[in-house]
Formats: structure tokens, C-alpha cells, sequence
């Protein structure tokens, strides 16, 4: 049987285990996968301890994603961009890790039929998420990312961090009036798994394609309700990226790739 796991703390909400063994049912591997709490001062025995103990790979997840990156020996070009990773595993006595977030997000697109190639886009939110995703978004050449956060100030060290990436950045705050063209919103904040009220800039929704949170609810996410009321059509939340970083590390541990959509309906049935 093959040991997967996922560390991070808060672990107990996590997905990933229902998600691998479901892809490991799919695929006929034999796996079992397990969510281990762990803080950031137990992360660097504890994943020496299950690598050398035969676990064939781990996610990582908040607050340990830093820790991740920088615990490998050979990172990944995504996860050294971003300097934080969500996959490790362990080859010849070498830790790789890879950045899946930015790709899985990218993946979730494809399947819903939504580009960002030559957009405006409207990044909200410049913490680890926004880091992690940043890559990925402009390799996919939008036409301009602006980057508004509550601290200005960190959205205005994203922008210095990738703006010679070959694509038009900026940085703003969450209360400047919008001149913006902006035509898609992600949301990248985590006010609304804090139970957080966000205030955003009057008018952010007027005339929007889409709107995609990155985070997940059974329910509506706040954000996303809050777009759908003042008329957006599509709105979208974080499942898809979710089950999509999960295959992607998946695929690098096993070979196989799993059947995304069939896993998308046992987990969230009705989607
Ligand atoms: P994550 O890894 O989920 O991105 P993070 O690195 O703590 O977590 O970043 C959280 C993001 O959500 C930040 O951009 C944060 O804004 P600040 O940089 O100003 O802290 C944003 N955020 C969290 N709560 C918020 C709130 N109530 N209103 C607006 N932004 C909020």
C-alpha cells in the first residue's frame, strides 16, 4: 500500500484525504492517505520522519507551504517563483517539492471555459494564496494584473516581485475608487474563510465576466454571493482548483492521472 499525507495546521477541514482516496480508488492504487496536524516547529522532523518512513508523498498546506520550499532540494521552477510549495516527495535521497496551486487553478479554468489570456485582470488579496498563483496567472499572458489588498504594501512587493515577468502589474488599495477596465475578479483574501467582512471598491462588479474565489464553502462563498447580487453571471469558487492541485500531485507521485470530473461529482455532487 502507498502512505500519502497532508500536513498543516488547521488540518482537520481538509479535503485531501477524501479526494486522494478517491483518485486512488479510480486509478486501482492502493493508498491510504491521512490529514496530520503539524505546526511550523515540529514541520521539518516530522516530514524527515515520513519520507524515511516510507510515505511517497506529502501536501503541504497553510502555514507551512514557506517551509516546504525551502526544506527541498530540488525545487520545481514554479515553487521556486513563488518560494513556497504544496508537494514533496523524496527521490535518491533528494526532497523535491512543486508549486501545484497556480497550475490547478489554470486546469479549473480549462474546464470551465474561462480565459484570462489578454485580460484585465482584478487580483484582490496579496498574501501566500496570491503569491502562489501569481506564477501561473502570467504565464498565461493577461494583458494587466492589479493587485489591491488592505496593505498596500503588500501588494505593492508582489508587483515589484514579478513585474519584469512580461506582464503589465500594478498595486492598489481595497478603498481606491476603480479605474480599473477590469473584466475578471479573483479573489484571493481570506476574509471570508476568517468570517471576515471585506469592503472592496465601490463598483468592482459592474460589468464583470467572472468572478472566482478562491476559497470553498458548501454553500455560497460570501464573496461570491456578494458578486452574483450586484449582477455577475458566473461566479465561481475554489472546488475546482482544489481537486485540480490534488491530481496534479497525484500524478507526480503515482504516474496516472486521475478522473478529475468523476471525483468532482462524488465529492460535490450535483456540480
Ligand atoms: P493566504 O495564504 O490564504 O493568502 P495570508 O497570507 O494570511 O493567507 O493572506 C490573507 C490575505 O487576505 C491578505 O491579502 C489579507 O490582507 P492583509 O495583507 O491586509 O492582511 C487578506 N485579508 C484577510 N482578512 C481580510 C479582511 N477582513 N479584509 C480584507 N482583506 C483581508
Amino acid at each position: 500500500m502507498k502512505k500519502f499525507a497532508v500536513i498543516g495546521s488547521p488540518i482537520s477541514h481538509s479535503l485531501s484525504p477524501s479526494i486522494h482516496t478517491a483518485f486512488g480508488e479510480l486509478s486501482g492504487i492502493d493508498l491510504s492517505y491521512k490529514a496530520m496536524e503539524v505546526k511550523e516547529s515540529d514541520f521539518t522532523k516530522k516530514v524527515n520522519l515520513l519520507l524515511d518512513g516510507g510515505y511517497e508523498g506529502i501536501n503541504v498546506t497553510l502555514p507551512l507551504k514557506k517551509m516546504a520550499y525551502e526544506i527541498s532540494n530540488v525545487p520545481s521552477k514554479s515553487s521556486t517563483k513563488s518560494k513556497s510549495a504544496n508537494v514533496i516527495w523524496k527521490k535518491k535521497g533528494k526532497i523535491y517539492c512543486e508549486n501545484t496551486d497556480g497550475k490547478g487553478l489554470l486546469k479549473d479554468f480549462e474546464d470551465k471555459e474561462i480565459s484570462i489570456q489578454s485580460r484585465n485582470l482584478l487580483l484582490i488579496g496579496a498574501g501566500g494564496a496570491a503569491l502562489s498563483i501569481l506564477p501561473s496567472l502570467i504565464e498565461h499572458k493577461p494583458k494587466e494584473i492589479k493587485i489591491i489588498n488592505r496593505t498596500v504594501s503588500k501588494a505593492q512587493e508582489l508587483v515589484k516581485k514579478f513585474e519584469n515577468e512580461g506582464v503589465k502589474l500594478s498595486a492598489g488599495s481595497l478603498s481606491d475608487p476603480l479605474s480599473f477596465e477590469n473584466t475578471a475578479i479573483i479573489n484571493s483574501s481570506s476574509a471570508g474563510v476568517l468570517k471576515e467582512v471585506i469592503s472592496i471598491p465601490e463598483g468592482v462588479f459592474f460589468n464583470q465576466d467572472w468572478v472566482y474565489d478562491l476559497s470553498y464553502s458548501d454553500s455560497e462563498t460570501p464573496f461570491n454571493s456578494l458578486a452574483r447580487k450586484s449582477g455577475v453571471k458566473k461566479t465561481y469558487d475554489g472546488f475546482g482548483m482544489l481537486i485540480h492541485q490534488a491530481a496534479i500531485s497525484f500524478e507526480i507521485w503515482t504516474g496516472k492521472k486521475p478522473d478529475t470530473k468523476r471525483v468532482t461529482k462524488i465529492l460535490r455532487p450535483g456540480s
